[in-house]
């Protein structure tokens, strides 16, 4: 039996549980992971038993103690799709209709939703990778298509981009990253589009340098280049129509982007003081510009709403910003989340534009660690 076990459970992969959550099908996802996993990332709308260490020690009368709404269909989940198979076969047991998460929260790193804003003839889609909150975008004008910081596999952007008549044209990041492997360089190579990235020199693969102020046309849309450091030192802001900011990792809907990876203290506090600059150099757009982040730090919900915010809201909300120079400095330096795991990997290979020789699950795997707030 190709998806099932041999005595009858069934799995389904996270593509099958993706589209169900995406058309609203009623299902009871059930996760079985130990308590500290689960509090890190969960599948949205999902429901909780703590129920791995006893499942793991055969005690199968955990499962009496769920309780599951009539005629809706479960699908268990642990980390990797083994314990949440012992689970499927005991409610399997109690005449349910069940089926196991294949791969687990490892595989459902890389599902995926979308949601979709419109500005007059422009359309702007958001593709979120739901459990790790990794944001990136397809800004479609015209027959023409510009993606930011694609996170998924590159096939999930040429779809999208297709289905709207839309080609391709440029791929752009936001900045090296270092939670995420960069599918830019790869989606690139399978349309023909134009690779651009922030001006460095740290990359080891060719690309087009985009500086302060620099413009890239798609269709009737401009998208122009705001420099904003501190993040990373070659981290970028794109504004479209001077309406729409693409914040990535400087600025998000409720904190602001962290300065310290692969840095010391001095770099770190140094970063700090150009992140605070960045920061009120964006401040300084209209009230009315909607900030769109690389990032949010809980999973996103199949709810096919925009995560965005007017900075106007930003500005009120995320207290941070009315701090002055040195507090801010101070706050961040305190308030830096542990480090993402498997960065420094990330990194590299990011750098080297390359991640073929490996799984991209088995280093991206976990909840998103960007943000300050
Ligand atoms: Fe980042």
């Amino acid at each position: 039996m190709e998806n099932g076990f041999e005595n009858g459970e069934l799995t389904i992969p996270t593509e099958t549980l993706r589209a169900w959550l995406e058309e609203g099908k009623p299902v009871f996802v059930l996760d079985v992971r130990p308590k500290d996993q689960r509090e890190e990332w969960q599948i949205p709308g999902s429901h909780y038993i703590d129920a791995y260490q006893r499942l793991r020690e055969g005690d199968a009368s955990v499962m009496d103690e769920v309780h599951i709404p009539a005629n809706t269909p479960v699908v268990t989940v642990c980390e990797a799709g083994r314990t949440s198979r012992i689970a499927a076969r005991e409610l399997m047991k109690k005449g349910i209709e069940v089926y196991s998460l294949e791969g687990g929260m490892k595989a459902w790193s890389l599902a995926w939703n979308e949601a979709e804003l419109k500005s007059e003839d422009t359309k702007i889609i958001q593709v979120r990778r739901t459990g790790k909150g990794c944001l990136s975008y397809i800004i479609g004008s015209r027959d023409e298509a510009l993606v930011i910081d694609p996170s998924l596999d590159p096939e999930v952007y040429i779809k999208l981009a297709s289905a709207k008549n839309w080609q391709i044209k440029v791929v752009i990041d936001t900045h090296i990253h270092a939670d995420h492997l960069s599918r830019s360089r790869e989606l690139t190579h399978m349309t023909n589009a134009e690779l651009f990235m922030p001006e460095q020199d740290k990359a080891n693969f060719a690309f087009q340098s985009i500086s302060n102020n620099d413009v890239l046309k798609c269709g009737t849309s401009i998208l122009r280049a705001i420099s904003t450091p501190g993040h990373t030192l070659e981290s970028t802001s794109y504004i479209l129509d001077e309406k729409y900011l693409f914040t990535g990792d400087t600025l998000f809907t409720n904190g602001v982007g962290r300065p310290d990876l692969k840095a010391d203290l001095d770099s770190t506090k140094a970063r700090a003081r150009l992140l605070y600059r960045s920061l009120q150099k964006l401040m300084t757009l209209p009230d009315e510009t909607i900030v769109l982040p690389g990032h949010t730090s809980k999973p996103i919900e199949f709810d096919s709403k925009v995560v965005q915010k007017p900075l106007s809201e930003i500005k009120v909300s995320v207290k941070m910003l009315r701090l002055h120079e040195d507090e801010f400095i101070d706050r961040v330096l305190h308030g830096i989340p542990p480090t993402p795991p498997n960065y420094i990997s990330i990194i590299e290979k990011n750098l080297r534009g390359d991640y073929s020789d490996i799984n991209p699950v088995d280093l991206e795997s976990g909840a998103n660690r960007c943000a300050i707030s």
